[in-house]
């Protein structure tokens, strides 16, 4: 069994370290140009060279670290854990953007228990690296979340209404209802972001740069780490079922999660 309390430290800051170092090296990399690897589940869904060889990195330092942990990895799927903590990674989250020339992409590096089940993960640390920005996100179980040596604080609810974000999914098929939800929704808002890394979009509701976040049908590498740090900064993160079969998560505030929650549940 794990020691929680101790593990999580140590865990955070070996997350943090690797994952400045992989986003050090998307960067370089696109400094030089991007190569198209491949398509995946829609011609829009795309991987590059570059997501591979950042990802490699990340397995292999973890690999070095922590030989016994299992990992996840966008690109390269699942290996066994015999520890109980398994790494789970999305070694450039935004990638259109990062294929774009858009600034807004991150390396998103998770430490969770709980077996192979997203729904029965407890996530124990966690890092979100912007690398243009030279932003790292990072956060411990019970330890706070923290932006560098800053300690973040999710945001209250305003009569203003909340600035939310959210994400598309790259199946044309889902726009529509995708976006007949946007439109419910923005009786809430203040405004609307579509930034496109989902671990940034987190990262910023967990530092009060978004008052809240919901996006349908993402993948475990893309929410693990950025919902430990929205919930270490005092936010509540839920994940659940919607009538399209495409789990729909919720990030903010106590009383902006709520308010989106009602809103988009059963969608
Ligand atoms: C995508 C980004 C995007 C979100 C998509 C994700 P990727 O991840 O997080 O913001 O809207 O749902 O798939 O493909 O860039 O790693
Ligand atoms: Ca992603």
């Amino acid at each position: 069994m794990i020691d929680v309390t101790g593990a999580a430290q140590q865990l955070r800051e070996l997350a943090a370290d690797i994952a400045r170092e992989a986003g050090d090296l998307a960067r370089r990399r696109r400094a030089v140009g991007v190569s198209l690897a491949a398509t995946k589940s829609t011609v829009a869904d795309i991987v590059t060279e570059a997501d591979r060889e950042v990802e490699r990195l990340i397995r292999d330092r973890l690999n070095a670290e922590r030989p016994g942990d299992g990992f996840l990895g966008e690109e390269s799927g699942a290996g066994e854990s015999s520890t109980g903590v398994t790494w789970v990674v999305d070694p450039i989250d935004g990638t259109v953007n990062y294929a774009y020339g858009m600034p807004a992409y991150s390396v998103s590096i998770a430490a969770v228990t709980g077996g192979d089940d997203p729904a029965h993960w407890q996530a124990l640390a966690g890092a979100v690296y912007a690398p243009v920005f030279d932003e790292l996100f990072t956060a411990a179980r019970g330890e706070g979340a923290w932006l560098g040596a800053i300690r973040l604080a999710v945001n209250e609810e305003t009569p203003a209404g909340a600035l939310l974000a959210t994400g598309f999914g790259y199946d044309p098929a889902t726009h529509d209802g995708d976006l007949a939800t946007v439109r419910e929704v923005m009786t809430m808002a203040r405004d609307l972001r579509r930034g496109g890394s989902a671990a940034i979009d987190l990262s910023y509701v967990a530092a009060g740069r978004l008052d809240g976040y919901f996006e349908r049908g993402l993948q475990p590498w893309d929410f693990a780490a950025g919902a430990l740090l929205v919930q270490e900064a005092g936010g509540v993160v839920s994940r659940f079922e919607t009538a399209s079969a495409r789990p729909m998560l919720v990030a903010g505030g106590a009383g902006v999660h709520d308010r989106v929650s009602a809103i988009v549940n059963n969608k």
